[in-house]
């Protein structure tokens, strides 16, 4: 019996996960996401070409692979269609390796309004969602309401949805939201809804499946499953900068009661991060710079969300919460991307520690979101040095392997690779 490897992101998200399942299935036969749902936008870049993905795990591009969601995912069907529509262009038939956990939740239009009415209730706390049915949807599934992929098949579909539509419909109205002005890319909800249930018979070209029975079959069989998580550590709905967090779990423990695997049967765990910091929506994030350094980061970077285009907050890496996120998440591996976007910069910082109230910490406060917090930074010398062809750990500047050696020591984690570009080819093993 193999154990199930797990690849996670260590920050708010946007590590470039997509990227690092891409570049390690070969080594894999199943890659399967676990939680999260649309709000999750994992690029991948091969061949001079881009790709998003959603709700697909990112090992689709591999057709001898098998690809997984879990009963822990969330899916729209529309979005769903439109993934499934924009991989057949590029060639890729994912009815042939693609399978789905009839215990998954659907994320149903309603759901995406109650998104919106929740966020205008709370003023000027907006967690800053995604505002694909995320918050609503787990709800609902918590609060033993939610339908979920199986129940498409059942004969009082139609009933059940039509139920829950009008409960939501009704806790619309009642916080005063608009629902007639309501729009879904630009779509009043009945038309919405219209194309969301036309998109259930793509969903029903999928083999449907007891996916807690089919994981713990490929590990008795041997193969090499790897668990690929959405969103990241600090967002998780437990552990993250609550409320500003995701409505899931979205650390190693999240695996367990998202696939059905027992904890005993977590292998390895790979932990991204970038080699500085982001946040995408509302939320604390002490390494923040709000400077001209900032908007650097962000050009140069191109930090722009992958699934709303929302400019990402930018900042130095944060060790505090690097530390916390190993862990929680008992990181084996960190991988670490992006350095090459500070390939200008005459001085990169890292933040060490946290000073609160005049006291030097290493943890992350419960008043995380109200203390006032200053990053203790660590100046390092920049490598000043295009790294575009570097294609040996060894040969990266000295100046960066002494960066990410100090990312070493100061996690306790070994670094497994770094990334020093978009593309599929530029992960360098050390
Ligand atoms: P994910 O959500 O963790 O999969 O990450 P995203 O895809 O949302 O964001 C990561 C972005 O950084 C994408 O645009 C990637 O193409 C890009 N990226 C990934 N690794 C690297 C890297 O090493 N260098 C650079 N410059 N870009 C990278
Ligand atoms: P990937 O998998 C970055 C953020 C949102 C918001 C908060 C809650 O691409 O790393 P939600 O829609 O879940 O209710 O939003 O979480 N968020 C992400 N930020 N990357 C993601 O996914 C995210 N998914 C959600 O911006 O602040
Ligand atoms: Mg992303």
């Amino acid at each position: 019996m193999t154990k199930i490897d797990v690849l996670l992101g260590l920050q708010w998200g946007d590590e470039g996960k997509g990227k690092i399942v891409d570049v390690l299935t070969p080594e894999y036969d199943v890659i399967a996401r676990f939680q999260g749902g649309p709000n999750a936008g994992h690029t991948l870049e091969f061949n001079g070409t881009k790709h998003v993905l959603h709700i697909i795990p990112s090992g689709i591009f591999h057709k001898e692979k098998i690809n997984l969601i879990g009963n822990g995912v969330l899916i729209e069907p529309r979005i769903f269609r439109q993934e499934i529509e924009a991989l057949t262009e590029k060639g890729v038939d994912a009815t042939l390796n693609l399978f789905i956990s009839k215990k998954a939740h659907l994320i149903l239009p309603s759901h995406r309004l109650m998104d919106a009415a929740n966020e205008q209730a709370k003023g000027n706390a907006k967690i800053g969602s995604t505002l694909k049915g995320i918050g609503p949807a787990y709800t609902d599934k918590i609060a033993r309401t939610g339908i979920r992929v199986g129940d498409i098949l059942a004969p009082d579909f139609i009933e059940r949805y039509a139920a829950l539509k009008r409960q939501h419909l009704m806790m619309a109205r009642a916080m005063d939201f608009d629902v007639d002005a309501f729009r879904i890319d630009n779509l009043s909800l009945a038309d919405y809804e219209k194309i969301w249930m036309e998109s259930l018979a793509t969903l029903k070209r999928f083999r449907f499946v007891n996916s807690e029975y089919f994981i713990n079959q490929c590990l008795r069989d041997n193969k090499k499953v790897l668990a690929e998580g959405a969103q990241a550590m600090m967002l998780d709905i437990d552990f993250g900068t609550y409320p500003f967090v995701t409505s899931s779990n979205t650390i190693t423990a999240g695996v367990c009661t998202g696939l059905g695997i027992a904890p005993s049967a977590v292998g390895r765990v790979f932990g991204i991060t970038k080699a500085y910091c982001t946040r995408v929506g509302a939320g604390p994030f002490p390494t923040e710079l709000f400077d001209e350094t900032g908007k650097r980061l962000c050009e140069l970077g191109h930090e722009y969300g992958a699934t709303t285009g929302r400019p990402r907050r930018c900042g130095w890496i944060d060790l505090p919460a690097l530390r916390y996120a190993c862990m929680i998440n008992g990181v084996t591996d960190l991988f670490v991307t992006k350095p090459d976007v500070m390939n200008d910069f005459d001085t990169v910082n890292m933040c060490t520690h946290y000073e609160i109230n005049g006291e030097r910490t290493d943890e992350i406060p419960f008043e995380y979101n109200t203390a006032d917090i200053r990053p203790l930074l660590t100046p390092f010398p920049g490598w000043k040095q295009d790294l575009n062809g570097i294609t040996d750990y060894a040969k990266l500047p000295e100046k960066l392997r002494s960066y990410l050696d100090t990312i070493e020591q100061q996690t306790g984690v070994r670094i497994a690779a770094v990334s020093i570009s978009p593309d599929r080819k530029d992960v360098l093993f050390k």
